[in-house]
C-alpha cells in the first residue's frame, strides 16, 4: 500500500497552527483522505507525559541540552507509536508542530549549536522527512497577543520574551529559506479563511493534488 503523506505545522505562538490543522484535516475527510491529527511536543501517551515537562513550569527549569533531549525523547515516541505507523498503513498524518520547532527556538532562539541537535536529530528521527512543511509567519505582537487566550499553564515557551520569540519567527524563516522543496511559508496574518484558502493552494501544488 502507498505510505500516507506526512504534513508539518510550524511557527511561532498563536501563529493559528492549531486552527488550521482543524481545518485541513476537516477538508481531507471531506475529500476521503484517512488523515490524523497529532501534535508536538506530544501525539502518544508516552510523549504527552513529556510534554508537560516541556510545556509548563519556570523557564529556566531545564539545561539548554537537556530541553533539546527532552524535545527528542518525546518526539522518538511520537515517531515510533504514532507517526510511522499510521504512514505505513497509508493514513496522511498532520501534525502541530515537528523537528523545525527544535530548530527554531532552542538553536535559533536559545543560540544551542544546530550541529549538535542534527546530530540528536539524525540519532532520534533518521532520514524521515516531512513531504510538506507549512511555516505559519506572523508578528510577534500579533502572536503572542493572540496567544494569551490559551490554556494557562502550557505558556511555558510564550513566556521566554519577545527578543527570543524575534529569533525563533527569522529561525523558521532561515529554515523555509534553506529547504524551500519542502518548507513553504504561509502569511498568518491574514483571515483563518484566507489562511486556509493560501494552505489548500500549497497542499494541492506540493502534493500534485487538485482538490477544491
Ligand atoms: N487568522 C486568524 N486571525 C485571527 N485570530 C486567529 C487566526 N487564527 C487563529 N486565531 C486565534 O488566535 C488564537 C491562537 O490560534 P491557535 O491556537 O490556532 O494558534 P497556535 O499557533 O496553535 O498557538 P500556540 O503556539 O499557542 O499553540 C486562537 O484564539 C485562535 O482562535
Ligand atoms: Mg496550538
Amino acid at each position: 500500500m502507498a505510505t500516507g503523506k506526512f504534513i508539518t505545522f510550524e511557527g511561532g505562538e498563536g501563529s493559528g497552527k492549531s486552527t488550521q490543522v482543524t481545518r485541513l484535516l476537516e477538508w481531507l475527510e471531506d475529500r476521503g483522505i484517512d488523515a490524523i491529527r497529532t501534535r508536538e511536543p506530544g501525539g502518544a501517551p508516552s510523549g504527552e507525559v513529556i510534554r508537560r515537562l516541556l510545556v509548563e513550569g519556570d523557564t529556566d527549569r531545564w539545561q539548554p541540552v537537556t530541553e533539546i533531549l527532552l524535545h527528542y525523547a518525546a518526539r522518538t515516541e511520537h515517531l515510533s507509536r504514532t507517526v510511522v505507523p499510521a504512514l505505513e498503513a497509508g493514513t496522511w498524518v498532520v501534525s502541530d508542530r515537528f523537528a523545525d520547532s527544535t530548530f527554531a527556538y532552542q538553536g535559533y532562539g536559545h543560540g544551542f549549536d544546530q550541529d549538535v541537535i542534527n546530530q540528536i536529530h539524525t540519532a532520534c528521527v533518521g532520514d524521515l522527512s516531512p513531504d510538506l512543511t507549512l511555516i505559519l509567519d506572523i508578528s510577534v505582537e500579533t502572536g503572542l497577543s493572540r496567544a494569551q487566550d490559551r490554556d494557562q499553564g502550557e505558556d511555558r515557551y510564550e513566556r521566554m520574551g519577545r527578543d527570543f520569540h524575534k529569533r525563533v519567527r527569522a529561525g523558521f524563516l532561515d529554515i523555509a529559506t534553506k529547504d524551500s522543496a519542502r518548507c513553504k511559508v504561509i502569511n498568518a496574518e491574514q483571515t483563518v479563511e484566507d489562511v486556509f484558502s493560501d494552505i489548500q493552494s500549497v497542499v494541492n501544488a506540493q502534493l500534485g493534488l487538485s482538490l477544491s
